[in-house]
């Protein structure tokens, strides 16, 4: 068992031996901030023992009183307010380093109670090119996915494409009217936005270019398509293809899957029953002709989603779930499918990956949902990103103002850097240096896209992403085709890993003992045994920028070891230990990115 694992454990041992009734799930140990105090901390008594107005202090030495760790950790003790510092030992510490040598465990452990979580990511709009902003989503959601999936997850991705709404009435219009066979052969999406952009135009009252009788045409072949009309549905389902087909392309460069691909479409045959029986048990009601769920003034006005502060007082913020002309919107299909994650694949948590504007939505969205089915046990999250922003601090843009297509950015990020790498090994056959280019290219961007805090928005800068120095894909890339050198100098023969998974035990020197005497050995093999707890975090906050920061430092941390032990130069017994360090750091290199979405190369 992991060392925290273990300690986790018997923590909660003890604190049951001390507070029978607690509930300690909660009860866990974190990497200690500050490795003076020690390799582990929980804080957790502090809150169980406020909820229970005892003494901090008091509870956290009753609770070390009973605690046997005696095996793996040195002396605990009570730090500050109430909290307590674990030190493994050195032999636990070395044992948990022997045993992820032989293969048994990457250092981290798969989720006791294994959930099944539904990941709603990605979800552009047929008819509209996929930009800049839709990959936060895919980037983020991906990257969510592969670590609950690793942790042990039942997981479910779903891209909800928006494939049914108003925007079909003008898209009707402008295919019947203005389409151009060969641009739309030439790139679909490009036209289909050039067709929309000229008819919506004409189709809002506050344009110059308002036409009444285009408006009155778009309303006409929306009720067509909906009452399933041939011809409407033809075109419609066309639409469909030709932009799923495009955004395949990117979802194939970005080595991006989804399980599900159902749509908005998907849910129109039940929409209808949703606001029936939503009305029929008088949980949503009319509201100025439309219907929609209200305030029941269950909560204080500051946390209810239903109200709206407006000139000083609070007024009805209404989730309308049917509009006045009897369309179903955005809302009822999200209402609808939430319904259905859970009656077909029995989801325990949904999370919902999209940028930062949509948090009203979904606050309401997930009220709705609890007044719906307040017994349901649900876990329901909004993972919202910010936006990101060109160097002038404005919303990234081309120099003429259009959106930025993603397809272009992903151009441009392998042609930047086949330049870089062309630059650094001009030697390299030119196949070679654009696969190498390929891999960095993308990575770089989806790296820059995980690594800030994903509320805050984040600059874009094409030098800061591609740097070899720095917080980047291709240092981390290139810090792991570093040691993968090691191996290939080392001349262990037979001792060279394959390409390292975790479940593989990689090398005949696994069954050497590990030494861990100079500072930096400790310190390496200390942050490799944080790996599990990182991952725990991302899942638990949805946060894959604590991984980012995570494989910063151990590449950091390798780099001081290898700059102070000498690996290949050192005597027998210490050259096979730490070339067990250098492969475990590997290892977890190539299994840290890989939940990232990012490719490693064994050479770069
Ligand atoms: N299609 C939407 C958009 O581009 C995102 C959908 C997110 N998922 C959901 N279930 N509402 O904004």
């Amino acid at each position: 068992m992991l060392p925290h694992k273990l300690i986790e454990q018997r923590l909660q041992q003890a604190v049951t031996a001390v507070v029978p009734d607690a509930d300690v799930a909660t009860v866990l140990v974190r990497p200690c901030p500050d490795p003076k105090f020690g390799d582990y901390q929980t804080n957790a008594l502090m809150s169980l023992a406020k909820a229970r107005k005892i003494n901090p202090r008091q509870l956290a030495s009753d609770v070390v009183a009973k605690l046997e760790v005696g095996d793996c950790c040195e002396k605990v003790e009570v730090a500050g307010a109430g909290s307590l510092n674990f030190r493994l030992k050195p032999a636990a510490l070395v044992e948990a380093l022997q045993s992820a040598a032989r293969g048994e465990h990457l250092f981290f452990a798969l989720a006791p109670q294994p959930r099944t979580v539904v990941v709603d990511f990605s979800s552009p709009n047929v008819a509209k090119p996929m930009h800049v902003g839709h990959i936060r989503s895919t980037i983020l959601g991906d990257s969510l996915a592969r670590t609950l999936r690793l942790l042990g997850h039942q997981v479910i991705t779903d891209n909800h494409l928006g494939d049914w709404g108003t925007q079909f009435g003008m898209l009707l219009v402008g295919w019947k009217t203005l389409l151009d066979a060969a641009s739309l052969q030439a790139d679909p999406l490009a036209e289909m936005e050039r067709i929309y952009k000229t008819i919506s135009a004409q189709c809002d009252p506050e344009k110059p270019g308002f036409n009444q009788a285009t408006l009155d045409r778009a309303r006409n072949e929306l009720v067509k398509l909906q009452a399933g009309d041939t011809e409407n549905l033809a075109i419609w389902r066309d639409m469909i293809r030709l932009s799923q087909a495009q955004f395949q392309t990117i979802y194939g460069r970005l080595g991006v899957k989804f399980d599900h691909t159902l749509g908005e479409s998907f849910y129109h045959p039940r929409l209808k029953a949703v606001v029936d029986e939503l009305m029929g048990r008088g949980m949503a009601a009319e509201s100025r002709g439309a219907r929609a769920i209200l305030s029941d003034g269950s909560v204080p006005p500051k946390e209810d989603p239903f109200l709206i502060h407006k000139d000083g007082e609070w007024i009805p913020n209404p989730f309308i779930i049917q509009k006045s002309d009897g369309g179903f919107n955005y809302a009822t299909t999200d209402l609808a499918t939430l319904a259905y994650r859970i009656e077909t694949w029995h989801a325990d948590e949904i999370i919902y990956v999209t940028d930062g504007r949509q948090q009203l939505h979904f606050r309401q969205l997930f009220a709705a949902f609890r007044r719906w089915h307040p017994n349901s046990k649900i876990k329901l999250a909004h993972v919202w990103f910010g936006s990101i922003l060109g160097e002038d601090g404005k919303p990234f843009k081309t120099r003429s103002g259009e959106t930025i297509r993603l397809a272009e950015l992903l151009d441009e990020a392998e042609e930047r850097a086949f330049q870089l790498v062309s630059e650094k090994s001009p030697d390299l056959p030119e196949a070679q240096r654009r696969e190498i280019a390929r891999a960095v290219g993308i990575s770089a961007v989806k790296y820059a896209d995980l690594l800030p805090n994903r509320q805050s928005d984040y600059v874009f800068s094409w030098d800061k992403l591609l740097a070899l120095n720095g917080n980047t894909a291709p240092y981390l890339q290139y810090a792991y085709a570093r040691i993968r050198s090691i191996f290939r100098k080392s001349n262990v023969g037979q001792c060279v890993p394959p390409v390292p998974s975790p479940k593989t035990p990689t090398s005949n020197y696994q069954t050497q003992s590990v030494q861990l005497g100079a500072p930096e050995e400790l310190a390496l093999a200390r942050q490799l045994l944080n790996f599990g707890l990182v991952l725990e975090a991302v899942a638990e906050d949805y946060r894959p920028n604590f991984l980012c920061n995570y494989l910063y430092e151990l590449a950091g941390h390798f780099t001081s070891f290898y700059e102070n032990c000498p690996v290949l130069k050192s005597e027998a017994e210490q050259r096979a230990s730490r070339l067990v360090l250098c492969d475990l750091t590997a290892r977890v290199l190539k299994q840290g990115l890989d939940v990232l979405g990012i490719e490693t190369l064994e050479q770069m």
